[in-house]
């Protein structure tokens, strides 16, 4: 893939190697109204799609990142950050989003598939994440050819999960008449973006997920949903405290594509 960048180089870009998700995977075309009981489909593309970028731009980055050796510092807090958050997400979902939908649907179990899928590559996620953490207190030497062949071995999977369990709420489509599923996405979103604001999450999580959502991706627009002005504010006060993390990132922080400094 190459950067959708303004200006955009031949540089590799944020968008592959591993394959985002499609809107058309859930029936729609790019722009098109969303029907109530695929919102929360929706909303997940979104997510997954910045779990996507995050992934890609660690793997496009992790070996041309050594010319710098100054900036490895930062790059390993910054794929280090990745994991933490594809973990609380799968936490997120297993504790919260999951159980509620089964109660409203009147299934229990039907969400478990996805939560086997989690289990798949928890292994991999952990060799990564010690792997890095092992770099910082200097028991591992950072090499990101090795990091590489990491994320090789668990990403197909994972890839494979993200857009699966798109497909497993697609189905909510067969419980039409169980919830005002407008309302129950929207308060749900907002309850877990207002969960995540703890003192961590501000400077870590949010910043990562919007650096990594790009708004013209398939017109999806703004994210995540916070009122404008809480949201510049937010930006103001938080994104600057890790800002060297961000500049590996794949988007600014109003969801604008630009080049990846290291993918080379
Ligand atoms: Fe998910």
């Amino acid at each position: 893939m190459v950067s959708t960048a303004e200006g955009g180089t031949k540089r590799a870009w944020a968008d592959g190697p591993f394959e985002l998700i499609s809107i058309s995977s859930l029936g729609y075309e790019p722009g098109e109204k969303i029907q109530p009981y695929h919102l929360m489909a929706a909303e997940m593309i979104i997510v997954h799609n910045c779990l996507i970028r995050g992934i890609n731009s660690v793997y496009l980055q992790c070996v041309n990142v050594e010319r710098s050796p100054a900036d490895v510092p930062a790059f390993v807090d910054y794929a280090i950050a990745w994991s933490q958050i594809l973990q609380r997400h799968h936490t997120t979902e297993e504790k919260w989003v999951f159980p509620e939908i089964e109660a409203i649907i009147g299934e229990k179990g039907a969400m478990d598939v996805n939560i086997q899928q989690h289990h798949a590559f928890e292994r991999g996620i952990d060799e990564y994440t010690m792997y890095l953490q092992d770099t910082k207190t200097g028991k591992e030497r950072y090499d990101g050819a090795k990091l590489k062949t990491i994320i090789d071995s668990f990403m197909p999977v994972l890839r494979r999960h993200l857009q699966e369990e798109i497909y497993t709420l697609k189905a909510l489509d067969q419980y039409e008449e169980k919830a005002d599923w407008a309302k129950w996405t929207k308060d749900t979103a907002a309850a877990v973006v207002k969960a995540s604001q703890t003192a961590e999450g501000m400077i870590i999580e949010l910043p990562f997920m919007v650096h990594n959502h790009e708004a013209a991706f398939e017109m999806v627009g703004t994210w995540p949903p916070i009122p404008s002005v809480v949201f510049f504010i937010l930006k103001w006060v938080y994104f600057r405290r890790n800002s060297k993390w961000w500049h590996f990132a794949p988007c600014d922080n109003s969801g604008k594509a630009r080049d990846l400094p290291y993918a080379l």
